[in-house]
């Protein structure tokens, strides 16, 4: 009786410890899934702002006059570049009367692209729909005028 309530005990034990941990896994390099994970399974309106660029912003062209830029933990922690792979920037873009009217995110992912710091890039309708994904040249050459800051405008990683 005893023997066997132990090993019934150090079973259940085993069994609680084989349970998942449930961690929402970080989506690849797929514009859909990155949306649903933004979103849904870790929202980024509940991210940060980089410390020196905190809530709304006046912005240029082609983002829209007004901006937010929302970054992830990993992006955070940065204090050197480049920013550790699962860094995620999204950007919220508006117009002058505040409507959102796009949202664009930086998305680095492990030899995505290599050439061009392993940003996976993506424009978006507010609703999601994807509006240009991957490794567009015209999001590339803009912020790769920043290449030594890996390719963030909005703030200087140091
Ligand atoms: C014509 C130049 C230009 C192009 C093209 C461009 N960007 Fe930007 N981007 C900027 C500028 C300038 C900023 C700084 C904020 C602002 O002024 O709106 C910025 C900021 C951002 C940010 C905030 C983080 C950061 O790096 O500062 C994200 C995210 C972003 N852009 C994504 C994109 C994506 C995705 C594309 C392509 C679909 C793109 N950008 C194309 C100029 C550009």
């Amino acid at each position: 009786m005893k023997k066997s309530l132990f090993v019934g005990f150090v079973m259940l034990l085993v069994s609680l410890l084989m349970v998942p941990v449930v961690v929402a896994e970080m989506p690849g390099s797929d514009a859909d899934a990155l949306w649903s994970y933004i979103t849904k399974d870790s929202p980024y309106q509940q991210w940060s702002f980089w410390p020196d660029h905190q809530g709304m912003q006046n912005g240029r062209a082609p983002h829209g006059p007004k901006h937010k830029v929302y970054v992830n933990d990993k992006a955070l922690v940065a204090n050197t570049p480049p920013l550790e792979y699962g860094a995620i920037q999204v950007k919220e873009n508006f117009n002058m009367a505040g409507e959102l009217k796009a949202i664009t995110v930086m998305y680095k992912i492990k030899d995505y692209n290599p050439n061009d710091g392993d940003w996976f890039w993506v424009k978006y309708s507010p609703d999601g729909k994807v509006a240009k994904a991957g490794k567009p040249a015209g999001c590339i050459g803009c912020h790769g005028t920043r290449a030594k800051n890996d390719f963030v405008l909005v703030h200087d990683i140091k």
